[in-house]
């Protein structure tokens, strides 16, 4: 039984009389202890995922189809108020901007506690010492002294640590990771990720990663999904991905990664962009950006189909 298993999830934004397929229909599991990522373009639909497991869609948003099942509970039979109990304690989740998920106005540490006295993992009268241990075990230095220091006062790295340590105050079973370290410095970048990888090890947890960055996933996922408009356009473990790309897709974003033996003036880009979600094109969603796209791929979707054991592909080329 998967930790995580989503069914058909749709979910659409409705905006005047547009309809924004933010998320259109993808289906995945996350196991026991096992890294999930999640990679795509801007805007292809990784985020609302996360937030529609959250039960944090809000209108004009709207989770119009599908299963979340959490070890074995569908969370949308949930109450909002059993739902509130799952996030933070068994679900985490930790967001792309630091500074917007901690509030100003609170000490870091101040804030640690609350979230340990939310869900009740300790004693009040334990609290305070908690939070330090949690503040030393994500190694922010002088946690003692720093924690009635504002957020402000903290560096991005820094704080991304205080949002771990709220995140796995309650020794969650799943993190949900979106663009962690999007917002630092390519030196702290690694030192966060370290620091997931560790936690993660440490405490058990399983971990759905949502990145942009291939090389972040090359180094913490167990399996990959690519994601683009709403759809996952291909699935598999890390070694096969990286190994044997199947989706003119992940072949592209997989050319886009630097490498310390070419130039700069050889850096390669997908050609034309992701189209807004209300104006995809017919057929494979990916076909005005294909190099290899013939009139079947303009006229009709391909399914996500199994070709080897593990590694699904949505594309006529793997198809026929
Ligand atoms: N609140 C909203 N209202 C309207 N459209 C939305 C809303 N949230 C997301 N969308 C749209 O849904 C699509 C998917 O957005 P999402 O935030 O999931 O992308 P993403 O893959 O996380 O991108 P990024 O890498 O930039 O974070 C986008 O086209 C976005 O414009
Ligand atoms: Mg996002």
């Amino acid at each position: 039984m998967s930790l995580l298993e989503v069914r058909d999830l749709k979910t659409y934004f409705y905006i005047g009389n547009q309809v924004i397929k933010a998320v259109d229909g993808i289906s995945f599991s996350v196991e026991r202890n096992e890294t999930l990522a999640i990679v795509g373009e801007s805007g292809s639909g990784k985020s609302v995922t996360a937030l529609s497991v959250m039960r944090l869609i809000n209108p004009p948003g709207k989770v119009i189809e599908g299963d979340i099942n959490y070890n074995n509970v569908n969370l949308q039979k949930l109450s909002e108020k059993q739902m509130c109990m799952v996030r933070g304690d068994r679900v985490s989740m930790i967001y792309q901007e630091p500074m917007m998920s901690l509030n100003p106005a609170i000490s870091v540490g101040e804030q640690i506690r609350e979230a340990l006295l939310i869900h009740k993992t300790v004693p009040k009268s334990e609290s305070k010492k908690r939070a330090i241990q949690l503040m030393n075990f994500v190694s922010i230095p002088e946690a003692q002294v720093r924690y009635n220091d504002l957020p402000a006062k903290f560096s991005g790295g820094m704080r991304q640590r205080i949002m771990i340590a709220i995140a796995i105050a309650c020794n969650p079973d799943l993190l949900i990771a979106d663009e962690p370290t999007t917002a630092l410095d390519v030196t702290i970048q690694s030192e966060i990720m370290e620091l997931l990888r560790s936690m993660k090890n440490k405490l058990n947890m399983s971990m759905l990663l949502i990145t942009h960055d291939l090389g972040v996933v090359a180094e913490n996922a167990d399996r990959v999904i690519v994601m683009y408009c709403g759809k996952i356009m291909e699935e598999a473990s890390v070694q096969d991905l990286f190994r044997k790309p199947m989706h003119p897709y992940t072949v592209g974003l997989m050319k886009c990664i630097p490498r310390i033996d070419s130039s700069v003036d050889k850096l390669y880009s997908i050609p034309g962009y992701i189209p807004h979600p209300s104006q995809f094109p017919e057929g494979c969603r990916f076909n005005d950006r294909c190099e290899r796209a013939t009139d079947k791929c303009r006229e009709k979707m391909p399914e996500l189909i199994e070709i080897h054991e593990g590694h699904k592909v949505r594309c006529w080329q793997h198809h026929d």
